[in-house]
């Protein structure tokens, strides 16, 4: 994607890398990028990572400032996790469909419907759902988190229905299910991941859990982002469909530079819907402003804190049992 200058920077002639690099030794300040950041972003960060990696890079940072350039539930995880430190967020308009679309007042009016319930939150969602949830997953851990649970409670799982879907098959535990969904992995198309597959017939197709039921159905390897850049590294394949967020692609060009990845194409030819619109908020030029100006920052209720660090808490000590 190619990224528009913001107006004050345009022609200003100032090299927003050096900036960057000089202002994140100036605040003792740490940048951590998720894998759908632009390209751009990933290159100049000190860490990226999937939600899983970001969560825990975040918690053992002994910078004074984390900039998070991801969205905002995972600006939160940082807070939560790591309270003591400033944390920044380059736009705070970078949400995510997921968490938008599963508001606290009703997951709790959900969770009173059932006997003995037990709600894994996909780690996609706002710190009060967490603070409502009794175990935090991420993609990369979901199965593992949805096997801890004694088989005598009522398994809830919020929000992301085709996540739910995929773990109830891997795991063949019952739950019932949040009816959210990311507006990214939803879009890619069967129709379109098949015509791919007939004109790369060696191709293999990875995907992100988050896509539905006929793509995951199609694919040859589901994972998180990190373990979909894993996997292309290991396996012998030349060409892969890539059914996630495009911007992991930067990553596994550069892990594997011989190879061919293919962006999963979504169901119109026209859009760039395989880009987050949400992470995609995030530019240097904004990096840079939230650096010179430590704003904006994530602020969190102290009572809130503490309620949703007891389930991401839980989940980051299960995630290390072997
Ligand atoms: P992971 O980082 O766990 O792969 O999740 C992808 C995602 O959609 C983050 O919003
Ligand atoms: Fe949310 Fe989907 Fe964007 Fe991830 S890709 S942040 S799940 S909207």
């Amino acid at each position: 994607m190619q990224l528009t200058p913001l107006p004050q920077f345009q022609g200003s002639g100032l090299d927003l890398d050096a900036e960057i690099a000089r202002l994140k030794k100036e605040r003792n300040a740490v940048l951590l990028a998720h894998y759908y950041q632009d390209s751009e972003i990933q290159d100049m960060a000190d860490f990226i990572g999937d939600s899983l990696q970001l969560a825990q890079a975040a918690k053992k940072s002994d910078a004074d400032v984390i900039l998070f350039a991801g969205v905002h539930f995972m600006a939160e995880v940082a807070k939560i996790v790591n309270p003591s430190r400033t944390v920044l967020v380059p736009d705070m308009k970078a949400g995510c469909s997921l968490a938008d679309g599963c508001p606290a007042p009703q997951v709790r009016a959900w969770k009173a419907r059932y006997e003995r319930p037990f709600l894994i939150s996909y780690i996609n969602c706002s710190a009060e759902v967490k603070a409502e949830s009794d175990l935090i997953c991420t993609s990369s851990n979901a199965e593992k988190m949805v096997m801890s649970v004694p088989s005598d409670r009522t398994l809830l799982f919020a929000p992301d229905k085709n996540l739910g879907r995929y773990l109830i098959k891997k795991t063949g535990r019952s739950m019932e299910l949040w009816p959210g969904s990311c507006i990214v992995h939803e879009t890619f198309s069967l129709k379109r991941v098949v015509e791919l597959k007939r004109k790369h017939p060696d191709a293999k197709v990875v995907a992100h859990p988050e896509c539905e039921e006929p793509v995951l159905d199609e694919s040859d390897f589901i994972g998180s982002t990190a373990a979909l850049l894993n996997f292309v590294q290991r396996d012998d394949a030349q060409t892969y469909i890539v059914a996630t967020e495009s911007g992991i692609i930067h990553q596994m060009k550069k892990a594997c530079p011989d190879k061919t990845f293919i962006a999963g194409p979504p169901e119109s030819e026209s859009c760039s819907c395989n880009e987050c619109p949400f992470m995609r908020l995030n530019t240097p030029e904004k990096i840079y402003l939230a650096l010179r100006d430590l704003t904006p920052e994530l602020t969190m209720d102290e009572e809130l804190r503490q309620r949703a660090s007891l389930p991401i808490e839980r989940m980051l000590e299960l995630s290390q049992k072997p």
